[in-house]
């Protein structure tokens, strides 16, 4: 690799991603090629720690690469792989598990929700989860980790076993950053706009899914809920003004326009038509994504050809780190 700084991501292949999704990390993804030497990966073993129908993950999987792919990540330029198709990650990460307090681990809030709310399950998997994240992080020596607010904790633990690696063997791993990127923060349900659109969401028209069609985007924001006002301003802060301000920052985002021109551009205009031209403006973005999906995915011979050449790109890149890790263990090589 030359001097680019490496990026890390993973996405975990359990839903089509959403509107949230694509503004908040998605689109900087494809953004971030060209100044940085990326490496993505569909995260199929971290997905297992909550049961998964088999079909459906296989399904999944195959999607969400597609998908990538669609949304405009160069399989020439960056490093698309499957992370089951790699089987460094779970060998980095037993050894990693070895550095890792029980406390902690512990300590993770993603834990402590994902226990609550998955308490029929909670298994080992979800437990040493931080640790297989952090094993992909440092087996690419990435430079930076582009983190939303949820995944912070589990940048920093990857950190600390990093270091704590490091003070006893000598330098093994690059301490990976936070990469915070610019652009919208959250996207808010288009129902309860003061939670975070998500997928899980019982109402089907709280969530924009990035294959949603045309009539179903627009319908579901002709649906967003907002309040009893009517001008389309902007007040920061102000609970009652969330559908409003959520509404506002999707279009700004999408149609590259600021808060304070999307202002003027719909003064004196009511809801009804802004909720249209949201919809409109999200439909047209996702169009081309939607129709590359298409295409992608009814070509099974070249997607798989792609995984498989990602694979081998990934597994070329995380043998150096694993084999360097393993001689200073200690472990006897053959
Ligand atoms: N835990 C991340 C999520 O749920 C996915 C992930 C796995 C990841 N490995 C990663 C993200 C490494 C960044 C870096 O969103």
């Amino acid at each position: 690799m030359e001097n680019k700084k490496i990026i890390f991501s993973g996405i975990q292949p359990t839903s089509t991603p959403h509107l949230g999704n694509y503004l908040g990390a998605l689109k900087n993804w494809v953004a971030m090629q060209d100044e940085y030497e990326c490496v993505y990966s569909v995260v199929d073993l971290h997905a297992v720690t909550v049961r998964q129908e088999p079909a459906k993950l296989r399904g999944q999987i195959a999607e969400t690469y597609a998908l990538l792919m669609a949304m405009g990540i160069d399989t020439e330029k960056t490093v698309l792989f499957v992370q089951g198709h790699n089987p460094h990650h779970t060998q980095l990460a037993w050894l990693l598990s070895c550095y890792t307090g029980f406390g902690e681990l512990s300590r993770m809030t993603q834990f402590k929700d994902k226990s609550e709310k998955h308490s029929e399950n909670i298994n080992a998997g979800l437990f040493t989860y931080p640790v297989l994240q952090a094993a992909d992080i440092l087996l690419y020596q990435a430079d930076l980790v582009p983190v939303g607010e949820d995944q912070k904790q589990h940048l920093e633990i990857s950190r600390d076993i990093a270091v704590r690696f490091n003070n006893i063997y000598g330098e093994a791993f690059t301490l990976p950053q936070a990469h915070i990127p610019l652009g919208c923060g959250k996207v808010m349900s288009l129902s309860e706009p003061r939670r975070k659109m998500s997928k899980s969401d019982e109402n089907p028209h709280a969530c924009i899914s990035v294959l949603d069609d045309r009539d179903t985007v627009v319908r579901k924001f002709k649906r967003a809920v907002t309040d009893s006002g009517s001008e389309i301003v902007y007040r920061e802060g102000d609970d009652l003004k969330a559908g409003i301000n959520n509404l506002i920052s999707i279009y700004a985002a999408v149609t590259g326009k600021t808060v304070a021109e999307t202002e003027k551009e719909f003064s004196g205009k009511g809801y009804g038509e802004f909720k249209l031209a949201v919809g409109e403006a999200v439909a047209d973005m996702f169009k081309p994504v939607r129709e590359e999906y298409a295409r992608i995915a009814a070509d099974k011979t070249h997607l798989i050809s792609r995984m498989r050449d990602g694979a081998e790109k990934s597994m070329k890149i995380s043998a150096k780190t694993l084999k360097k890790v393993c001689k200073k263990v200690g472990f006897l090589q053959l």
